[in-house]
């Protein structure tokens, strides 16, 4: 039976929660496996809107829902998140929602230190969710992290404490903060404990069994990859891996699992924080497809940069991710302009790029090369079928399957689940 993993294939905020809630409804697990509630989806169904940031899309539909070891977990988040969705009806049980007992804790101490470091970084910051992702896969790496597991041991935890400490105590130190008080931190845990726990298990197995039962699994990535810690603009990206490739190690099935890549691509650009962006409009344009698109952050609720569709990036993406097909999103964004515009290319110093360089000072320094083609005036929003879309409209998808080398799978027209162009069905590979 096929599996689909999902991922951004820009800077996150692709579109991403309504098409995997479209592909979850027919899915019999869902995993996360990577990033923590630093993502944002929003789901639409029906009347009701639903946010979510750490609980896989899944639980909406009541779809086995597990969150992998590859995510970091902050219990109290996860707990108002949980309370909130049950109060929009949603039932959540350790039937339908299960935490990798191995996934390290977000602390209280790692959201301080996120914002701590941002503030004093002054013009080189990030620009980061604020949420302690960062400082809590450092402390993953450090091996000095507390784990899901560790909740069920809160009176044996001298020597992973006395490694926690040992670090932060002396980085807190140098930023004028005390230290951190170890016993608050433990009544804090012992309160939040019950709660986490009833969900842990080791994940890998139930994974395992639904797999060998023939279940079909949905691997829900956040972020884009353009924020990978590896591949994207460093040091402008989140902490985690947001390829495909981290589905396998970020839930405990091997990469055989992983199956149809599914990119999700917006039909411009855009992002959140600070880092290079080539593409990026400055100027009414800008200000037009952010209006058009609602470009506000889910989290946070920042603007969001605004630009064309690179198709230079999105390439660059979909090779490193193994993209498989994209679902195409937000076109209707674009109805109604003259021209539409789309970067085809890269001049760096001179030298004409068809790929996006490492260095963040090259990174900073590309000037897209842009290639014009006509808009379209009417609309696409809601569209069903290629029947439904103006002929330019088909030319602009044409041109950019063509330009990112790799076909669409999907074209997804509005929030709504049903306004949907299927061409290839990701499940059915
Ligand atoms: P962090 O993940 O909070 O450490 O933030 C690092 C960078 O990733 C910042 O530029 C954030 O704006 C960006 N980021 C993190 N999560 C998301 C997301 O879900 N969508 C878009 N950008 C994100």
């Amino acid at each position: 039976m096929a599996n689909v993993t999902v991922i951004g294939a820009q800077w996150g905020d692709e579109g991403k929660g309504k098409i995997v809630d479209w592909l979850a409804s027919r899915a019999d697990a869902v995993v996360r496996f990577q990033g923590g509630h630093n993502a944002g989806h929003t789901l639409v169904v029906g009347e009701q809107v639903y946010k979510l940031s750490l609980l896989p899309s899944g639980i909406v539909t009541g779809t086995l829902s597990i969150i992998g070891n590859g995510v970091v977990l902050d219990p109290w988040h996860l707990k108002s998140e949980v309370e909130k969705l049950r109060g929009q009806g949603v039932e959540i049980n350790s039937d339908n929602f299960a935490i990798a007992d191995n996934c390290p804790l977000i602390l209280p101490v790692h959201r301080e230190l996120d914002g701590l470091r941002e503030a004093a970084a002054g013009a080189g910051k990030i620009g980061t969710t604020g949420r302690g992702i960062g400082p809590a896969y450092e402390d993953k790496v450090g091996r000095r992290a507390l784990r899901v597991c560790d909740l069920a041991h809160l009176d044996s935890m001298e020597p992973q404490l006395d490694r926690l400490c040992a670090h932060h105590d002396a980085l807190r130190a140098g930023f004028g903060q005390p230290p951190i008080d170890r016993e608050a931190l433990l009544n804090e845990l012992r309160e939040i404990a019950p709660f986490v726990l009833q969900f842990a298990e080791p994940v890998w197995r139930r994974l395992n069994k639904v797999k060998k039962a023939g279940a079909r699994i949905l691997f829900e990535g956040a972020q884009g990859v353009l924020l990978d810690v590896d591949h994207g603009t460093y040091p402008f990206v989140t902490s985690s891996n947001t390829v495909s490739g981290t589905a396998a190690s970020g839930s405990g099935l091997g990469p055989s699992a992983t199956g149809f890549v599914l990119g999700i691509v917006k039909a411009y650009t855009t992002r959140v924080g600070s880092g290079p962006f080539p593409t990026e409009l400055e100027d009414e344009t800008g200000q037009r497809l952010g209006e058009r698109g609602h470009e506000f952050g889910t989290v946070t609720g920042r603007k969001r940069r605004c630009g064309w569709f690179d198709a230079v990036l999105t390439r660059q993406s979909c090779a490193i991710s193994g993209v498989t097909g994209i679902a195409l999103t937000k076109l209707d964004v674009l109805d109604g302009f003259e021209k539409v515009k789309i970067c085809t290319g890269y001049r760096l110093r001179g030298k004409v790029m068809d790929y996006y360089p490492s260095h963040a000072a090259d990174q900073a320094a590309v000037e897209p090369i842009y290639e014009e083609m006509d808009g379209w005036q009417g609309t696409t929003a809601g569209a069903r079928s290629w029947a439904d879309l103006p002929a330019q409209a088909i030319k602009y998808i044409q041109r950019v399957q063509e330009l990112i080398e790799t076909p669409v799978a999907l074209v997804s027209t509005s929030p709504e689940r049903e306004d949907t162009i299927l061409v290839r069905d990701p499940f059915a590979d």
